[in-house]
């Protein structure tokens, strides 16, 4: 795969090509990944609850995930790595500035924080400073304890509208990327339109410029049981991971991933 840069991603929106995104934590998945063609690779926080066993992300460190997108630095072959900004690293701008930098050191191409509004301000300096930030809105695991569980967002159409304006007030904060999580799929849709930036979705419907998943979650493991309706496993019925990673890949592009039973409506 060529090198993947935020120039071709911004050419995949502007094509109507889905963008395919996949979690990731270590050199060797990191490689089976880039050449099955996933085009991001996310050293997201989950690794607090799938690799630490932790029943949330807020116990993720700085150093950890700086730790992960090295091993994925390392066997990454072409893919766009964003490495997710952990709970209360970015409380102030310059802690901001100081985490993401601990994390672009390490290998990555982007930061990603959770957030909306207030984050405007943390935006522009880290853009400022020549780092690209993906915004996360909807369903932001690191606070779950302000949003009672794990729940979808944006149901209540004065919120619904809140997470729209934010959307437009991060992109022209410098944002170049969004990531909703867990969105009616109108919703998720509508924001998708409402911006220039690419936009991922997980479980929010079909109508993003692209889609994530845990790559745990989709190759059937869980530690609690428990699996999201937004999942599916997508090592059913192929013989290797690597036939797995590549029908993820086939069906994001294709539009077969994610269906309507996949997504949550208004
Ligand atoms: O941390 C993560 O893995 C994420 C995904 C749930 C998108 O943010």
């Amino acid at each position: 795969m060529p090198n993947i840069t935020l120039t071709t991603l911004q050419g995949l929106k502007q094509l109507g090509e889905k963008i395919v995104m996949l979690t990731c934590y270590d050199a060797t998945f990191a490689q089976a990944a880039s050449a099955a063609g996933v085009e991001m690779l996310l050293v997201g926080d989950t690794l607090g609850m799938v690799l630490h066993g932790h029943d949330s992300t807020l116990p993720v460190e700085v150093d950890d995930v700086a730790y992960h997108t090295a091993c994925v630095k390392r066997g990454n072959t072409g893919a766009f790595i964003v490495a997710d900004l952990p709970f209360m690293s970015y409380a102030t701008t310059e802690q901001a500035l100081q985490s993401t930098g601990r994390l672009m050191k390490a290998g990555a191409h982007m930061v990603k924080l959770e957030g909306d509004l207030w984050l405007a301000e943390s935006i522009r300096r880290l853009t400022e400073n020549g780092v690209p930030v993906c915004a996360h809105l909807g369903l932001t695991p690191q606070s779950v304890n302000v949003l009672g569980g794990f729940k979808v967002q944006g149901r209540d159409p004065v919120r619904a509208r809140q997470l729209v304006e934010a959307a437009i007030t991060l992109e022209e904060a410098g944002a170049a990327m969004l990531l909703v999580e867990c969105l009616p799929s109108p919703l998720a849709e509508q924001i998708s339109q409402a911006v220039r930036i690419p936009v991922i979705g997980i479980g929010a419907g079909a109508g993003t410029d692209g889609q994530v998943l845990v790559l745990h979650d989709m190759l059937g493991l869980s530690l609690t049981g428990r699996t999201p309706k937004f999942v599916r496993n997508f090592l059913t019925g192929q013989d290797s991971i690597q036939s797995a990673l590549q029908a993820y890949v086939a069906a994001v592009k294709g539009g077969a991933f994610p269906a309507v039973e996949h997504g949550y409506s208004t």
